[in-house]
């Protein structure tokens, strides 16, 4: 693959791990188009990776928001041309919260950015991808939220919402077979950013910014996991050799082995069923 002078687009790069991909991506020459809602950070973020020598634009949106991700997209294009890579990063987390009390305009705002803003990139992006006819390459954020459900964080909205992100990334490896386009998920496990201040970002639409109880807990928390930087290259190195699943950190391997042994028990219930239906 093919990095410098190329362009891409991605989406959440005002901080975090959006940031430290377009550290890497800047690195190695690449163009960026930076999308985020956070207006301050997003220019701060620019003004640094305009240090690197590429050509750079902010673009303050909401990626929930179809037509402005649409509006983003052309912006974009106008400006650098064709787009060759598109990061769908941007998310955001709830404080944990048992299922049943979060209110519908919760549901909404975490779906509207996990899932929407990742489908709404797809819609914007990836025709104009496939039309240019360039080689390239999407990568989508999940989680390792998004291959299990973590019994300590207690956050089974954020993992629903990475679990449609992994099957979304599996259908678009699928749909984009024979194209010049490949495709990954990133799934990683701690990294140190600013996801514990998500409720500062929720869309005047949707009731706007407001406090997060424990946000100080979730920061400290935070403040332990993999730099957003290691991410980046990580990313990098993974879409050069064409990996589709990205992994960042190497302990999670115990918590997925075990989902996979609970569903292979589910697997023999049905063979111990089956063959006392059967009067064996
Ligand atoms: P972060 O909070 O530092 O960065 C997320 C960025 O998305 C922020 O710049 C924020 O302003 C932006 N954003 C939020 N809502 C938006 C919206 N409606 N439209 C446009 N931009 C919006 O957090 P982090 O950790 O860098 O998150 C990046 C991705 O990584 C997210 O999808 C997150 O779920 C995922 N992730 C993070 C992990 C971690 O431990 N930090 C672990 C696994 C996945």
């Amino acid at each position: 693959m093919e990095f410098s002078g190329k362009t891409a687009f991605v989406t959440g790069a005002a901080n975090g791990i959006g940031l430290g991909i377009c550290r890497a991506l800047a690195r190695s020459g690449v163009n960026l188009v930076l999308a985020d809602i956070e207006r301050s950070a997003l220019e701060k973020a620019r003004e640094e990776l305009a240090t690197f020598n590429v050509r750079t634009r902010a673009i303050e949106v909401d990626v929930s928001d179809a037509a402005a991700f649409e509006r983003a997209a052309d912006e974009a294009e106008a400006e650098f041309g064709n787009i060759h890579f598109l990061f769908n990063n941007a998310g955001i987390t709830l404080r944990p919260t048992p299922l049943w009390e979060i209110t519908p305009q919760q549901w909404e705002w975490i779906f509207g950015v996990n899932i929407f803003g990742v489908i709404n990139g797809l819609r914007a992006l990836v025709p104009r991808m496939i039309a240019h006819g360039e080689a390239g390459h999407v990568v989508n954020t999940a989680s390792i939220g998004g291959l299990q459900v973590n019994p300590k964080l207690r956050n089974g909205s954020y993992a629903m919402t990475k679990y449609a992100v992994v099957a979304a990334s599996e259908a678009l490896a699928l749909d984009l077979e024979g194209s010049k386009l490949g495709v990954s998920v990133l799934c990683p496990a701690l990294v140190s950013t600013t996801l514990h201040a998500s409720a500062a970002r929720r869309p005047e639409r949707l009731g706007g910014p407001f406090e997060r109880p424990g946000a100080d807990i979730a920061k400290a928390w935070m403040a332990g996991g993999l730099a957003p930087d290691d991410v980046g290259k990580r990313v990098l190195d993974a879409v050069t050799r064409g990996e589709f699943f990205i992994f960042t950190h190497e302990e999670p391997r115990e918590w997925i082995e075990a989902r996979h042994q609970r569903l292979m028990a589910g697997f023999d219930s049905i063979e111990r069923y089956n063959a006392r239906e059967r009067g064996m």
